[in-house]
C-alpha cells in the first residue's frame, strides 16, 4: 500500500498519537485524511484534512461518519481511553467505558467500514492496541482487558476480511508521550515515531507492528508460564495454606 493513493480515516485524530498519524499521513502524501473526532472544532485547518464528527461509542454517529466518508481506503482505529481502573475495586462504569471505547469502538467502526473498504478495492485497517494486551499490573487491568479483546478482534477481523482483500494490522506499544499518561513517569515514545512505525507496517502489509523493545519483549514471552512472568506473585497466599 502506497499512502499517496490512500484516503485515510483516523479516529481520535485531534491529539496524541492520532495527531501523529495525521502529520505522518500528510508527510507521506495521503490523498485525503478524515480527522474523525468528537469535537470537529478541535481540528486545525490543514490542506487535505477533513474534520468529521465521530463518537466511537455511538452507533448513530458511526453510521453517519460511514455515510460521509464512503471513499475511505484506510481505517485507523486509534481513539481510546484509559481510566486506570483496577478490576477488583475500580468503578465498574470506568471499566465499561474502556471496553465500550477500546473494544466496541473499533468493532463498530470495522462493521460500518468493512463494506466501504471492500467496495473501494480492499484497503486496510490499523487497530491501535497496547502492550497492556499482554501484561498485567497492580492497576489499569480494565484497560488491559479491553486491549486484549481488541487484539483478539484484530486477529478475527483479519480472517473475516481476507476474502474481500482488506489487510488488517495491529499496532502495540508501551508508553507514548500523550495526555493519556501525562501523570505517569516512564520512558515514553514520541507519537510521531509510533505513527511512522505503524504506517511502515501498513505499507508493508504487516499483520502486527511492535513499536518498541518492551512490547516486543512481552509479546515474545506470551507462551511462558505466568509464574515465570510474575515471579513476585508466586509466594502470595502460600503461608495461609
Ligand atoms: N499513550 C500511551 O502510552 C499509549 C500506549 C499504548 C497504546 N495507546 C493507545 O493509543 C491510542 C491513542 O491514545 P493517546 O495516547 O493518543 O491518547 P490521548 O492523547 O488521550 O487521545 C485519545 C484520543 O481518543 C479520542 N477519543 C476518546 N474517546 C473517544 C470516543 N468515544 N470517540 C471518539 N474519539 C474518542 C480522544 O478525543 P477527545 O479529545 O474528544 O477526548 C483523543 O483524540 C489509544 O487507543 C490508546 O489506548 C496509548
Amino acid at each position: 500500500m502506497d499512502m499517496r493513493n490512500e484516503i485515510a480515516l483516523v479516529t481520535g485524530a485531534n491529539r496524541g498519537i492520532g495527531n501523529g498519524f495525521v502529520e505522518e499521513l500528510r508527510a507521506r502524501g495521503a490523498k485525503k485524511i478524515y480527522a474523525a473526532v468528537r469535537r470537529p472544532e478541535t481540528v486545525p485547518e490543514m490542506e487535505g484534512v477533513v474534520p468529521l464528527r465521530l463518537d466511537v461509542t455511538d452507533d448513530a454517529s458511526v453510521a453517519r461518519a460511514a455515510e460521509l466518508a464512503g471513499d475511505t481506503t484506510l481505517l485507523i482505529n486509534n481513539a481510546g481511553v484509559s481510566t486506570f481502573a483496577r478490576l477488583t475495586d475500580g468503578a465498574e462504569e470506568d471499566i465499561r467505558l474502556e471496553m465500550e471505547t477500546n473494544f466496541f469502538g473499533p468493532l463498530r467502526m470495522v462493521r460500518a467500514f468493512a463494506p466501504i473498504l471492500g467496495a473501494n478495492g480492499g484497503g486496510a485497517v490499523l487497530n491501535v492496541l497496547s502492550v497492556m494486551a499482554w501484561m498485567a499490573f497492580e492497576h489499569s487491568n480494565g484497560y488491559g482487558a479491553s486491549k486484549a479483546a481488541a487484539w483478539s478482534l484484530t486477529n478475527g477481523v483479519r480472517h473475516e476480511l481476507a476474502a474481500q482483500g482488506t489487510r488488517v494490522t495491529g499496532l502495540a506499544m508501551a508508553s507514548v508521550d500523550t495526555d493519556m499518561i501525562a501523570d505517569i513517569e516512564d520512558e515514553k515514545s514520541d507519537p510521531r515515531v509510533i505513527a511512522k512505525a505503524a504506517l511502515d507496517g501498513v505499507e508493508a502489509g504487516a499483520f502486527e507492528v511492535l513499536a518498541d523493545a518492551r512490547t516486543a519483549g512481552w509479546k515474545a514471552r506470551l507462551g511462558e508460564d505466568p509464574a515465570l512472568l510474575y515471579p513476585h506473585l508466586t509466594e502470595v497466599g502460600a503461608a495461609g495454606r
